[in-house]
């Protein structure tokens, strides 16, 4: 499949896990690619593993709480790439903590990273994707739909995404630029395998984030971000996908 020849995309996270593997997919169906995360040294490694397969890559360190910076990267984008078809905000922290253990900093980080980011990289990208008539993937999380144990601060900024999702389909519909998300659940990436639940807790109350199947890799996921990209899409807006093994259907 080449359904992005001739598109531009900026993928945050692009460092690790779900960001990286949906750079791969994007690039492989011939999208020019602008990644950008806080970890240079990754997301250089990405850009490096998509130029080996004969695609392009321009890796940026970006940290997604930095307003201004996000503003610029989307400017750098549109300036080297000529314009921007796809924003796909994956960048996300993850902490366990207990509610009555959660710091302002906990509270301040996950926030900024997992939820504004999402927002004021978007209000960058807009105007540009309603020019090209774009679409925005951002990645929410199985937590943003149900609640969930010892991650309520990272549940609630990810119910935030899909609630911002929504809204902004609905804003940007007529005007022609998707905006959906993809709320995953047990995908093994180094965020999931790094999860650690606080000292003391009920370990009973983590049945319900137990997949019924076996756990995704990061490259299902990605192939769903694909498909929400790309044309094949155009009457899909506003959408919360999940792909969680069932966790979050009952
Ligand atoms: N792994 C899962 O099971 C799972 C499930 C649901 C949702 N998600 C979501 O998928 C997304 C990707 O997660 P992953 O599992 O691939 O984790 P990951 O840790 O492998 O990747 C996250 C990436 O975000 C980057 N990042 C973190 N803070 C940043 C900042 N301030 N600025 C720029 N980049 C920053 C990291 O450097 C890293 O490269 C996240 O939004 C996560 O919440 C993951």
């Amino acid at each position: 499949m080449n359904r992005f020849e001739g598109k531009v995309a900026l993928v945050t996270g692009a460092a690790s896990g779900i960001g990286r593997a949906t750079a791969l997919r994007l690039a492989s169906e011939g999208a020019e690619l602008f990644l950008a995360d806080l970890d240079e040294g990754g997301v250089k490694e990405t850009a490096a593993e998509i130029t080996a397969q004969g695609g392009r890559a321009h890796p940026h360190r970006l940290d997604v709480r930095d307003r201004a910076a996000c503003r610029a990267i989307v400017a750098a984008a549109v300036a080297d790439g000529g314009k921007l078809d796809v924003l796909c905000n994956v960048a996300g922290v993850l902490r366990g903590a207990a509610v009555d253990e959660v710091t302002e900093e906990e509270w301040d980080l996950l926030m900024s990273v997992n939820l504004g980011a999402v927002f004021f990289l978007s209000q960058a990208a807009l105007p540009h994707l309603l020019a090209t008539k774009g679409n925005i993937v951002n990645m929410a999380s199985a937590a943003g739909l149900t609640g969930q144990v010892y991650t309520s601060v990272y549940a609630a900024s990810k119910a935030a995404v899909v609630s911002l999702t929504k809204s902004m389909a609905l804003e940007f519909a007529k005007r022609g630029v998707r905006v959906n998300a993809v709320c995953p659940g047990g995908v093994i990436t180094p965020m999931s395998r790094a999860f650690q639940p606080p000292e003391g807790a009920d370990l009973q109350l983590f049945a319900r984030v137990i997949p019924l199947i076996e756990p995704a890799q990061p490259e299902e996921i990605a192939s769903a971000v694909a498909y929400l990209a790309s044309d094949e899409a155009r009457f899909v807006t506003g959408t919360a996908f999940s792909i969680d093994g069932g966790q979050t259907a009952g």
